[in-house]
């Protein structure tokens, strides 16, 4: 006796519930996997180790710890590094030229881990912000009629020379973040054989918190909302992703990922290239936040959040759980 409509695609014929009674039915039907191919560990290299212990994988690290830290994750199969550089305060300038000096802290970290670990892909963050006394990712214009301003094409010839001198020292990839306009079109001149994941649509986001303690980039004065995107705006981010492509980019990455998943999915189904999500830093010091005080499980957290970052339509994921990850999978 039917009490139901007999419609065979409705209940009680269809019962999505049978695919989930056992972890081999679940495992079957599964859409999304994680895995460690697609992912890349983020390390701060600095002149001396400074452990962090609240947020581990996020520790400043002197190049001979890089290197330990490089063969340990090697030997986990971890594949793909990102670097970035955390010089001294006496070595910041105006001009952050450090950025760009032969014997750099990411120069000098690069060309140890390029000797001794040819496998790992090398990608580096190309920004001024980290090298800048005031903070800011380019030259800076102090008394515009808005206050401090940063000089956008003052600012691309310092990034150019700051990519090559990356790649002289052995980078496989540049990652350019710094949002100035034509910046990756300026990097692809100089460069034309190598990788260029831009940070295409990248917010002036709060969750950079952690990332700039560490990274000891704040900037000083004002903040980045002049150059880096507005929260509110997808339709803009479709535009800087199609003006980073025409420019030269092979990757576009979409920056911070779980609270822009809405804009990840627009730009994976506008483009055919790679599309890369950058799972910040206040993104994981929530996690471990929260799990310290035993409001949730860290390992499921991370990895339902890196799942969807991945089915919202990331192909590659930059995050400070990929060591973590290799453990986990
Ligand atoms: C440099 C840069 C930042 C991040 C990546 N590259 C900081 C910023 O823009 O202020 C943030 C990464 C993170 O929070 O994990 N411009």
């Amino acid at each position: 006796m039917l009490t139901y409509p007999c419609d065979m695609s409705a209940f009680p014929a269809t019962r999505l519930r049978r695919l989930r009674r056992t972890d081999g039915l679940r495992s079957l039907v599964r859409e999304t996997r994680l895995d460690l191919d697609d992912f890349v560990q983020p390390l701060f290299v600095g002149s001396t180790t400074v452990r962090n212990e609240e947020l581990p994988g996020m520790s400043r690290l002197s190049v001979d710890d890089v290197l330990a830290e490089a063969d340990e994750l090697a030997g986990f199969g971890v594949r793909a590094l990102l670097l970035f550089g955390v010089p001294e305060a006496e070595e910041k300038d105006e001009e952050g030229s450090s950025a760009w000096e032969e014997d750099g802290i990411v120069q000098r970290a690069l060309r140890a881990l390029r000797a001794e670990r040819p496998e790992l892909v090398l990608a580096t963050d190309v920004c001024l912000c980290e090298y800048t006394s005031h903070g800011h990712c380019g030259v800076l214009l102090r008394d515009g009629p808005h206050g401090v301003e940063v000089q956008n094409d003052e600012t691309l010839d310092l990034l150019a020379r700051t990519a090559v001198s990356h790649v002289e020292a052995g980078a496989d990839a540049i990652a350019p973040s710094d949002m100035m306009d034509g910046r990756v079109g300026a990097i692809r001149e100089v460069l034309p054989d190598i990788p260029i994941v831009a940070y295409a649509a990248k917010y002036a986001s709060a969750f950079y918190g952690p990332f700039r303690d560490v990274a000891e980039s704040a900037p000083a004065e004002g903040d980045r909302r002049g150059y880096q995107m507005d929260p509110a705006n997808v339709r803009e981010a479709l535009r800087e992703c199609e003006l980073d492509l025409a420019e030269g980019a092979d990757v576009l990455m979409v920056k911070p990922a779980l609270p822009y998943l809405d804009v990840l999915r627009a730009v994976r189904d506008r483009f055919e290239c790679p599309v890369a999500a950058y799972n910040v830093s206040g993104e994981y010091a929530m996690v471990k936040a929260a799990a310290a005080r035993g409001h949730l499980d860290e390992r499921q957290a991370a990895l339902e959040s890196l799942t969807a970052i991945k089915r919202a339509g990331a192909d590659l994921v930059f995050s400070y759980w990929t060591k973590d990850l290799a453990r986990w999978l």
